[in-house]
């Protein structure tokens, strides 16, 4: 049976902070941002948007009236969660209005989050053909201002509705996974931002990447030519072509070519907006589809990296007709459409946090927000 991605989009909050103009602030060269680091823009958040609001934004484009009718599972990868208990999944089951004989649930392992939903979808619906599943990975990627990750900083959701015979991307039953207990970025209880030691998280990533690959080609034997192109998840889109450049170190100087092109195709979004964590793949996956001009029937290679760790390899087939279920229009002008924030405006934005333990309203005109907060509940609204 074909499983896979029947539809997928995303939504990133409507203001962004220009990394030249970060750069300036923090009396470093704009180079090493736009250069060194690989981010152009990097999209901020009011304080009445959260992963929920993000993931309903983020569904709306993808979801008809027929899809909440046969999901039966609502699945939110994310390491923001918003509450140690209740899992976000079951307010967007609700506030997108999924029918109500269905599973609702998230999961949590830092940036593979995404993947681990997706993958429990894919062999969810080969059980249950005729159902539905809405993955929806959503974030708030917040270090801290002038901390060493603030330049890979970001925030937004990408959706997917996992299906069989799907119209966008068929999976192969190739993955590849790893673990290794390493403690390269984690979030303790009660800390606002996380703990991260970058330069460990930039090897462990690469390591983990080279050494899943290995297992991949000695597994299935197969080699980079097998692959039309490859995602990567992308906490900066450095990150990823420094792994791919490794892997791609012995094969000949066409072979590099034709993969780092489709790479660059990877990253054209998440250059505009940053890191989405668990979304952060998927993120690329839509920029490749959009922008790498690739044709049904080639193959896809997705390296998911979750810090902490847990790292995956698989990959994917495209469909027959693909093109005509991706959203291009809409994403780009969701990007082109963000306000520029001044530094000044960055600062305040991401001083203005929630606080749960005070009852407040508020308005905010995105489609989904929130409205209110009282006795600890957020309310959200549907404009
Ligand atoms: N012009 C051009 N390039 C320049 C430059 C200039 N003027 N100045 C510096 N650079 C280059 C550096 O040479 C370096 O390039 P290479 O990595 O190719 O050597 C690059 O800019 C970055 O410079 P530094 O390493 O000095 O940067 P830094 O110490 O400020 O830290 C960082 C960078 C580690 C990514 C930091 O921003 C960080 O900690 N980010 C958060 C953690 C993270 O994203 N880790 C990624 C892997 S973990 C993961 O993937 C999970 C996740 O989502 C978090």
């Amino acid at each position: 049976m074909n499983v896979g991605i029947d539809k997928i989009s995303f939504f990133v909050p409507p203001y962004y902070v220009d990394m030249t103009d970060l750069a300036l602030a923090r009396e470093v060269d704009p180079n090493k941002f736009h250069i060194g680091i690989g981010q152009d823009k990097m999209a901020v958040n009011k304080k009445t948007q959260d992963i929920v609001t993000f993931a309903a934004n983020a569904a709306k484009n993808i979801l008809a009236d027929e899809d909440k009718e046969q999901i039966d599972m609502v699945i939110v990868g994310t390491e923001s969660g918003i509450d140690e208990s209740k899992a976000s999944a079951v307010v967007l089951h609700r506030l997108i209005g999924i029918q109500p004989f269905a599973r609702a649930f998230e999961m949590k392992e830092a940036c593979y989050a995404g993947t681990a939903a997706l993958q429990y979808a894919v062999a969810h619906i080969k059980s249950h053909p005729k159902s539905k599943v809405l993955v929806v990975a959503s974030d708030i990627a917040k270090y801290g201002l002038a901390s060493g990750g603030e330049p890979t900083q970001g925030a937004g959701a990408v959706a997917m509705l996992v299906s069989a015979d799907p119209r966008i991307l068929q999976l192969n039953d190739d993955s590849v996974a790893l673990t290794q207990d390493i403690y390269d970025f984690w979030r303790p209880v009660g800390h606002d931002y996380p703990m991260v030691d970058g330069q460990l998280s930039n090897e462990t990533y690469i390591q983990a990447f080279q050494k899943i690959w290995e297992e991949y080609q000695s597994r299935h034997k197969k080699t980079i030519a097998d692959f039309d192109a490859l995602a990567f998840h992308i906490p900066y889109t450095k990150m990823g072509k420094k792994a791919l450049l490794a892997a791609l170190e012995d094969e000949s100087p066409e072979e590099q070519e034709r993969i780092l092109a489709k790479y660059e195709a990877s990253i054209v979004y998440s250059r505009q907006v940053g890191n989405l964590y668990t979304g952060s793949l998927y993120l690329g996956l839509i920029s490749l589809l959009e922008n790498g001009q690739l044709n049904a029937g080639e193959q896809i290679g997705l390296f998911s990296y979750g810090s902490g760790t847990v790292a995956e390899f698989f990959s994917g087939k495209l469909v027959e007709g693909y093109q005509q279920q991706l959203l291009a229009d809409i994403h780009q002008k969701q990007l082109v459409e963000r306000k520029r924030l001044s530094i000044a405006e960055y600062e305040a934005m991401f001083n203005d946090v929630l606080d749960a333990d005070i009852d407040s309203n508020y308005e905010d005109s995105l489609l989904y927000s929130i409205a209110s907060i009282s006795n600890t509940v957020r309310t959200y609204k549907e404009k």
